[in-house]
């Protein structure tokens, strides 16, 4: 190894992390110090009040469950009040509640402990296990997350780096990692898919490889969709059979439950290799008052696995179909299938896959390992200027802002690549209007409520002036690890309002409705989209050809009954219809667009009938 400092990559895991580096050009994993390569994800405290993180802290989680944390990444970055995590309450042993922002924090002890603290634990611990394997501090990290991670989500890792003494030069998406450690050594040019089924996330990546760039084309995922989800239907079906055979709901006994988590995720496991496998948990309740403990003793097939989790596969499926299409590539056109994550160990989960793709996936990546050594692999570039690496990430959703009527207008779509930026004018939306609020949203939704809101400002002291007359810029800039800034300018003043979006996002759709129906007065609005300039154009060609036909048709038939009812709706639809032309409404011009060239369709034909041939 040279002088130069050391700097890791970690695979930041739902269920494990791993830590790599790259020495003598080579990435390897870096072992921990109970000598494994997969350090699980999970930090408790004792009784004692001591805290221990890892495969300590996951073995003594049967007896200590409700001070226990696992699976926190699917919490991180997640509001305390959001469906998600409402849900994830119900089968997690440990007290979850509501920081002072209604963010997430877990009960351990007897404090309340943030997400990022959780996440710094772990990154303390694969610090300490370089540390301990190069014999020299590490201050520096290259740290992974699911390529869906939102903003939010990506700031909450950036700030558990922070916390646990790592500067954290960049965050990266898995799917880019893995696809880096698969490219590496090889010459592959072409596109390439990755397929991450981890403990907690799905990851669905196309990327274009050609000499050392790696430009990802289209992404997609569940944050929602992973190894814990098919824990969970094993665990429900024991429950079930349980509360039915004694009359027991074990899902109030957070010590059963612990150890039904166990024991469910042994037995999917084994079910990887074996036809059918046997779940013992002897003295798992005991009733009160002191009758004879009941146990559970089952026997779970390779098949009723899989009649369980057969939706969760289809799913997978689904989100593979998508971003293929997303990317619009067909199976044919890629050049291999990169098989990511624990979970794409289950037969069924190959076999979805290889019906997916027509074809066999990659062999010869280690599925758990693969996105550490990417990230090494990413930090080795990092400290070299005249590294050969380019990664080409995309946005995993589209970012707008929130404009006048509750819409959403997108400024940079899903699937750009970034670094990139982009400015667009607005202007007021009110007569009067001294303040703008601008809501940065991301989602796809064009009903601004339905996306997540990840910040606002407001920008004060425009000109009072007629609707309409105050411009604004709003610019967006993505950096490359998916950070966006936000600003708005006056442009005539050239004051300035700028934000690094920070919000740790997960208001619900209601809340969200709520506040921009309160903000209603100071909303954005934008330009006339080209679109609807030339609608508008169309319904005044169109108003003014029917409006010269009138003059003949009242001629010819403004004597009769037929006529003159007519002659009275054309006059109505012309004079709407250029009201319509005022407004941005793109139905509603269209529509006119349509009356109107009906009614011209109906004067030529009387003209016609009657012998005046229109010139
Ligand atoms: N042989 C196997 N068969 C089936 N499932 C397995 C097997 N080995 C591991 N798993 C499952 O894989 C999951 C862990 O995978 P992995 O370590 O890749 O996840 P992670 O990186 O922690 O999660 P994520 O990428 O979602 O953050 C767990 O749910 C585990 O039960
Ligand atoms: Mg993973």
């Amino acid at each position: 190894m040279s002088e130069q400092e050391p700097v890791i990559g970690i695979d930041l895991g739902t269920t494990n992390s791993v830590v790599a580096i790259v020495q003598g050009g080579q990435p390897h994993v870096i072992r921990n110090r109970t000598g494994q390569s997969l350090t699980p994800s999970v930090v408790a405290v004792t009784t004692a009040g001591k805290r221990l993180v890892g495969q300590l802290a996951k073995r003594q989680a049967i007896t200590n469950p409700e001070n226990t944390v696992y699976a926190s990444k699917r919490l991180i970055g997640r509001k305390a009040s959001s469906d998600q995590v409402r849900r994830a309450r119900e089968t997690l042993p440990y007290h979850i509640v509501a920081g002072e922002h209604d963010d997430v924090r877990v009960q351990l002890g007897d404090k309340p402990v943030s997400l990022p603290e959780i996440s710094a634990a772990v990154l303390q611990e694969l610090k300490l296990d370089a540390e301990a394997f190069l014999g020299r501090p590490v201050s520096k990290a290259v740290v992974t997350v699911p390529a869906y991670f939102n903003d939010g989500q990506r700031q909450a890792t950036k700030d558990a780096g922070r916390i646990a003494g790592l500067d954290v030069l960049r965050i990266l998406n898995e799917p880019t990692a893995a696809a880096l450690a698969y490219g590496f050594g090889k010459q592959v040019t072409g596109k390439i898919a990755v397929f991450d089924l981890g403990g907690g996330t799905l990851d669905v990546s196309v990327l274009e490889v050609a000499k050392g760039v790696f430009d990802v084309v289209a992404t997609g995922g569940d944050t929602y969709l992973g190894g814990e989800d098919f824990d969970n239907r094993i665990i429900e079906m024991l429950v079930m059979n349980f509360a039915k055979e004694h009359g027991v709901d074990l899902r109030k006994e957070r010590m059963a439950l612990q150890r039904l988590k166990d024991a469910a995720e042994r037995a999917k496991i084994e079910l990887s290799e074996l036809g059918e496998t046997n779940i013992n948990l002897p003295f798992l309740y005991t009733p009160p008052g002191g009758t004879s403990a009941i146990h559970l003793q089952a026997t779970l097939s390779r098949a009723k696995l899989e009649e369980l989790t057969q939706d969760l596969v289809e799913r997978t499926v689904g989100i593979v179909d998508t971003v293929l299409n997303e990317a619009r590539v067909h199976p044919d056109e890629l050049r291999e299938i990169v098989l990511v994550g624990g979970m794409t160990r289950m037969p069924a989960v190959q076999k979805a896959v290889r019906r997916h793709f027509q074809r066999d996936p990659s062999k010869g990546v280690h599925p758990e390992e693969v996105v550490a050594l990417g990230a090494a692999l990413q930090a080795d570039a990092l400290m070299q200027p005249s590294s050969q690496l380019l990664l080409l990430d995309v946005t995993p959703q589209s970012l707008g802002v929130a404009i006048a009527g509750g819409y959403n207008r997108v400024l940079i779509p899903r699937n750009t690549t970034v670094p990139t930026s982009t400015t667009e004018t607005f202007h007021t939306s009110r007569d009067g209007q001294t303040t703008v609020k601008i809501m940065v949203l991301q989602g796809e939704s064009e009903l601004a409520h339905q996306n997540e809101l990840l910040g606002e400002f407001i920008l004060s002291g425009l000109r009072l002036a007629p609707r309409g007359e105050v411009e604004i810029e709003v610019a967006f800039e993505i950096n490359s690890e998916g950070i966006v800034s936000v600003s708005a300018r006056d442009k005539e003043t050239g004051l300035e309002q700028s934000i690094t979006v920070t919000a740790s996002g997960g208001l619900t759709a209601e809340e969200l409705k709520g506040i921009l129906e309160e903000q209603a007065d100071s909303m954005l609005e934008a330009r006339i989209s080209s679109e609807v300039e030339q609608k508008r154009n169309a319904v005044s060609s169109a108003a003014a050809e029917v409006a010269g036909l009138i003059p003949r048709v009242r001629q010819l038939t403004g004597s009769s009954e037929f006529g003159r009812e007519a002659l009275r709706r054309a006059e109505e639809v012309i004079a709407s219809a250029r009201k319509a032309a005022q407004g941005e409404d793109l139905a509603a011009l269209t529509d006119w667009v349509d009356q109107l060239e009906r009614t011209r369709v109906l004067f030529v034909g009387v003209l016609e009938r009657l012998g005046a041939r229109p010139q």
